[in-house]
């Protein structure tokens, strides 16, 4: 069995802030309502020209950076987003594109859960063997999808990105344990209806189909409901305790959501991530820019044990139990003396040249093949042994 090390991470944000000031300018609502109800203080907006892929081509070389990697060494790329770019392609193959990978690319669409999802989905690749280095992005420019004449929404949301990079590794790492739920019967409770059953026509937009719409009361009660319940269940799984947890980086859609799950669940309020009075709900995004906010500022250490839980959108929710980090064993060979991560660049780049000339070779040798089989079959046929016969 292999597992998905944590080995690379990243984030990147719009520079345009607007603050809870800008909005009380906009539609009727105040600082001090929006501070109280949700803990958000501002939130970064992208402009004109900056898309969820140029958010997501950021973060994922701030990623690729950290691991010491280079986008020829990404095996599969997976996208959580619910603003792709355009409804066709799929942002991720925009993204493989833009970042210069030669790899598979998919988008995962949970809503605000899709990032604990595609880091779930990376990691059953890891484990089977099938590919050994995958990134993994979660981005949003909600802010596009948002009617900024609706105060029950807008004041909510903000456009980033954050990224990891998860490497095959021999040590019990990365994704320990997990929960994946699904329960569309409150699917109308959070929705943006434009799509294949309402197209952009005139009547549509009129209508603000192409807006989020949002029943805040009834998605706070599921989120109450649901968010503890799914970390401690996903504890339970790893065959840890609430005690073992070092940080929980929880969804941030609402200050009061994530203290009363803390609360419910036990856990201390220093053991909790929190940084949406920053960048708001970045939805997709938030779990991946809380997580580099939390490696970056010292909070996650080696062998930390995180527990990553969000819901959203479908209503969906998604929890895992992460270890962060655990180095393999030291490199024995004649490099020892070089840094680790030094000597693993080194590693992935022979095995991507050696992969690439063997590639190479073998395409070199098609023609060959071909030309062999053509001359067999056509010897079979002429002694009567072509089975078209
Ligand atoms: N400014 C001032 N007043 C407001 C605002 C605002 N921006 N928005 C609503 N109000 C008013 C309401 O109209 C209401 O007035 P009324 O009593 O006269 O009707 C009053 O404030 C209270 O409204 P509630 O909806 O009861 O406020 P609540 O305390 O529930 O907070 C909130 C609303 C913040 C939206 C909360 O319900 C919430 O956070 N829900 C979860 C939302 C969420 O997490 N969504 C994202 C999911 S993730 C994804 O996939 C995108």
């Amino acid at each position: 069995m292999l597992y998905g090390r944590i080995i690379g991470w990243g984030k990147a944000v719009p520079d345009k802030i607007v603050t809870n000031a800008d909005l009380e300018k906009m539609v009727d609502t105040s600082d001090e309502w929006i501070v109280t109800r949700t803990g958000i203080r501002e939130r970064r907006i992208a402009p004109e020209g900056v898309n969820t892929s140029t958010l997501s081509v950021l973060a994922a070389q701030a990623a690729l950076t950290q691991a010491g990697l280079i986008p020829a060494d990404i095996d599969l790329i997976i996208v959580a987003s619910s603003s792709p770019d355009h409804l066709l392609p799929a942002v991720s193959s925009e993204i493989q594109h833009q970042l210069g990978a030669n790899c598979g690319a998919f988008t995962l669409v949970a809503g605000c859960t899709g990032f604990v999802y595609s880091l779930v989905t990376a990691q059953q690749f890891i484990a089977t063997g099938a590919y050994r280095t995958i990134l993994v992005i979660g981005a949003e420019v909600i802010s596009r999808n948002i009617d900024w004449t609706d105060r029950n929404t807008c004041v909510l949301f903000g456009d980033g990105a954050g990224a990891v990079v998860m490497q095959a590794s021999e040590e019990p790492t990365g994704v320990l344990s997990f929960e994946l739920g699904s329960d569309g019967s409150g699917a109308e409770h959070l929705m943006m209806p434009l799509g294949i059953a309402h197209p952009a026509t005139h009547d549509a937009v009129d209508k603000k189909y192409q807006y989020i719409r949002m029943n805040g009361r009834e998605v706070f009660k599921f989120a109450t409901r649901t968010l503890a319940r799914s970390a401690a269940e996903t504890i339970g799984r790893s065959g840890l305790s609430i005690h073992d947890i070092d940080l929980m980086i929880p969804h941030q859609a609402n200050a009061r959501i994530i203290e009363l799950a803390a609360r419910q669940l036990g856990l201390p309020l220093e053991k909790v991530f929190v940084n949406i009075d920053k960048y708001g709900n970045t939805s997709a995004a938030s779990i991946p820019i809380a997580l580099t906010e939390a490696i970056e500022q010292g909070r996650v250490k080696e062998g930390d044990k995180l527990v990553l839980v969000g819901f959203g959108a479908g209503l969906t929710w998604a929890s895992a139990v992460v270890q962060f980090g655990l180095a393999e064993k030291p490199v024995m060979t004649g490099w020892r003396a070089a840094p680790t991560r030094t000597v693993r660049a080194a590693q992935n780049k022979i095995s991507v040249v050696a992969r690439t000339a063997s590639m190479r070779a073998s395409l070199m040798l098609v023609p060959l093949y071909t030309r062999v089989s053509r001359k067999q079959r056509s010897e079979e046929k002429s002694n009567g042994n072509g089975q078209s016969k």
